[in-house]
């Protein structure tokens, strides 16, 4: 096996570093001029993106991006999945023109008829028969954990180590020594310690499941059917099947997070694979774009909220918000799942994250480079280990910030953007073979400057 040369790494890095510099200078005039944003950028995540500054933003249309120097972009990292049905895909802009520009109301505290519409669908593809908005999937787990918390009677949540549901709380865990729930590096600001949250378990590790939901106090186990926010992590055979019969058995609701492994279908893994879940939730890429969530849940748990007459869901009672479930975000969801995100759209990026997927292994094999690359539906994503990490302290281990860097900048200043949080590539209805190939060609040319091929 071939191991990386540091030093090379370092002379590759600032080549990278130099031709970044010199393609963006507007984008880092801009950076450089922002004194009123703090960090620079309108949210500080912005600064992920490698090469120390931000690419700003002309135009993006389909997978296209033309960032403020005039460079344009093949756009794999999709907003995170926040654009995975294509940068303004046109049926989602007429909806919400129209509904804007034409009709009207963008925020009235009234719904419109698409809600309903927008609700069926959900139950179609994901199952579960009730279903409610909120304007991030952050939101929408929240309020489903405090819906958890009520109708169980129970005070804490069960996570994975390095598992990633948007800004909660009770999910910024790692794993340490026995078992021991430790929050998470640079967690900022927690109300309360998250030991006094959450019993978290390590991925793919019944045993961990089990010793947490013993207690008896877990009112819900929060998980993504596949880690997707540490590299992607895949269920091995049985463990999911496991995780839901150990929920029934101890009395803790199943809470499904499919935010980002909507990429397994239409219906996710939730249909994709059989799952049950109790609770279930969904935001970015069913609005096109527009900021939305959802939280689904069974007549069960419906039955069991509504025997708790005191809860106050109409109001101040911790669950809503006065914008969420406007009547933009469900033209947007409508119109997006209705004609974008639709089964045919599922086929087509499927088959070219496969492509992707294959052209990385090829280099990576006849490189003898150590390794691996996991695929889930129209996702997959890259990580400096081999084989493929079983659970997201492994994955977190192997993280490599200067590897990650290089192979980001090698991409961008060819053409091509990766996840910034990631080595992720997400495909879109309008992805074509072509740019995949791009991006199988690069790759191999930047992992062969590296090893000195
Ligand atoms: C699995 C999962 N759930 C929830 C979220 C939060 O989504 P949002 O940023 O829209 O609140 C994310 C964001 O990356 C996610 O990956």
């Amino acid at each position: 096996m071939a191991t990386v040369n540091r030093e090379r790494l370092a002379e590759l890095l600032e080549r990278e570093r130099g031709e970044h510099r010199r393609r963006t200078s507007a984008s880092r005039a801009a950076f450089e001029a922002a004194d009123h944003l703090l960090g620079r950028v309108p949210m500080t995540w912005m600064n992920k993106w490698s090469g120390g500054y931000p690419l700003y933003l002309a135009q993006a249309h389909g997978n296209r991006v033309v960032d403020i120097d005039g460079n344009e972009y093949v756009d794999f990292a999709l907003g995170d999945t926040g654009s995975m049905a294509g940068h303004s895909p046109e049926a989602t802009v007429a909806a919400v023109t129209k509904r804007i520009g034409v009709d009207g109301g963008i925020t009235t505290m009234m719904p419109s008829l698409d809600a309903e519409w927008v609700a069926a669908e959900l139950t179609r593809r994901f199952g579960l028969p009730l279903w409610s908005f909120s304007l991030t999937a952050t939101d929408a787990n929240r309020w489903a954990l405090r819906i958890a918390r009520m109708v169980t009677g129970r005070p804490k949540v069960m996570a994975f180590s390095y598992c990633y549901h948007g800004s909660v709380d009770e999910t910024f865990v790692i794993m340490g020594p026995e078992g021991t729930t430790l929050p998470r590096g640079g967690n900022v600001g927690p109300a309360v310690p998250v030991s006094q949250t959450t019993r978290v378990a390590e991925f793919n590790d019944i045993a961990s499941v089990e010793a947490g939901l013993a207690h008896g106090d877990v009112a819900v186990l929060v998980m993504e059917p596949a880690l997707t926010n540490i590299g992607i992590v895949l269920p091995e055979p049985g463990f999911l099947e496991a995780c839901r019969e150990l929920c029934t058995r101890y009395g803790t609701l199943l809470l499904i997070d499919e935010t980002h492994t909507i990429s397994a279908g239409p219906g996710g893994c939730t249909a994709a694979w059989g799952l049950q879940p109790d609770i279930f939730v969904i935001g970015k890429s069913i609005g096109g774009g527009i900021p939305t969530g959802a939280y689904g849940i069974t007549d069960e748990v419906a039955a069991a909220v509504r025997a708790h007459a005191e809860a106050d869901l109409v109001d101040v009672g911790g669950v809503g918000g006065t914008l969420a479930g406007n009547v933009l975000s469900t033209a947007a969801m409508r119109a997006t799942l209705g004609e974008v995100l639709t089964e045919a759209a599922f086929a087509h990026m499927v088959e070219l994250a496969t492509s992707f997927r294959v052209g990385v292994e090829q280099t990576l094999e006849r490189y003898e480079v150590p390794w691996s690359i996991a695929q889930l539906g129209a996702r997959a994503e890259y990580r400096f280990v081999a084989p493929a990490p079983r659970n997201g302290s492994e994955s977190a281990a192997a993280h490599d910030d200067e590897l990650e860097e290089y192979l980001h900048l090698f991409m961008s200043n060819r053409g091509v953007l990766m996840t910034p949080f990631h080595n992720m590539a997400l495909m879109c209805p309008v992805t074509k073979r072509v740019d995949v190939d791009l991006h199988t060609e690069l790759f191999a040319r930047a992992v062969a400057d590296l090893m000195g091929a």
